[in-house]
């Protein structure tokens, strides 16, 4: 049993996250989401609350219990730290080193393994702001399964498409062995 951070970000995608913390909960591990504000316009906390068993945070300044900070502790407990679907914007944070929500905060705070799966428009993925915030990403070590080729929820045909969550679950334990 291993301890996953879920973050979900305000992507089309985010309703495909609700299956992935299913299926990662099922397979024996304790999975912590995290959402942006974004997110939960896709899909509810109560969603994932209910798959995962675990609460759900999505607030900074949240008041929690006086001994706990939780974007802390919630990174300092994290085997794995899973952005899917990982949003242009939460990459391009991410790369710039902001910390202005929780999960862009806690990110920051993770010691473990963080992979990240972005998915978006064709064009937002090509943008060569995004890519240049993979690469550099993927220089300071982070992990990233590629978006897939599909006809996208906004009608454009072309590679952007979050993985298929066959792939992301492979990617997870394989980090989670290494
Ligand atoms: C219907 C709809 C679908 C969206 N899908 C995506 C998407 O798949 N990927 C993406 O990067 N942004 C998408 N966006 C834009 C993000 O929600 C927006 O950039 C937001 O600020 C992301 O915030 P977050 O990264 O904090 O979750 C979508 C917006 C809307 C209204």
């Amino acid at each position: 049993m291993k301890n996953i951070l879920l973050g979900i970000t305000g992507s089309i995608a985010a309703y495909k996250a609700a299956d992935l913390a299913n299926r990662l909960t099922k397979a024996g591990h304790s999975v912590h989401v995290v959402m942006t504000r974004a997110a939960a316009e896709f899909i509810t906390p109560l969603t994932l609350q209910t798959l995962t068993k675990h609460k759900v945070y999505t607030d900074m300044f949240e008041p929690v219990a006086y001994e706990d900070v939780r974007h802390i502790s919630l990174a300092k407990q994290a085997d794995l730290c899973l952005i899917a679907p990982a949003t242009a914007n939460i990459i391009g944070k991410i790369a710039a080193g902001v910390a202005d929500d929780m999960l862009s905060t806690v990110v920051m705070a993770v010691k473990a393994p963080v992979l990240i799966c972005p998915a978006m428009n064709a064009a937002m993925y090509e943008n060569p702001v995004t890519q240049a915030n993979i690469k550099r990403l993927s220089g300071f070590g982070y992990h990233f399964v590629e978006p897939k080729e599909a006809l996208l929820a906004c009608g454009d045909m072309g590679k952007g498409a979050l993985a298929d969550l066959a792939d992301i679950l492979a990617a997870v334990n394989e980090l989670l062995e290494a």
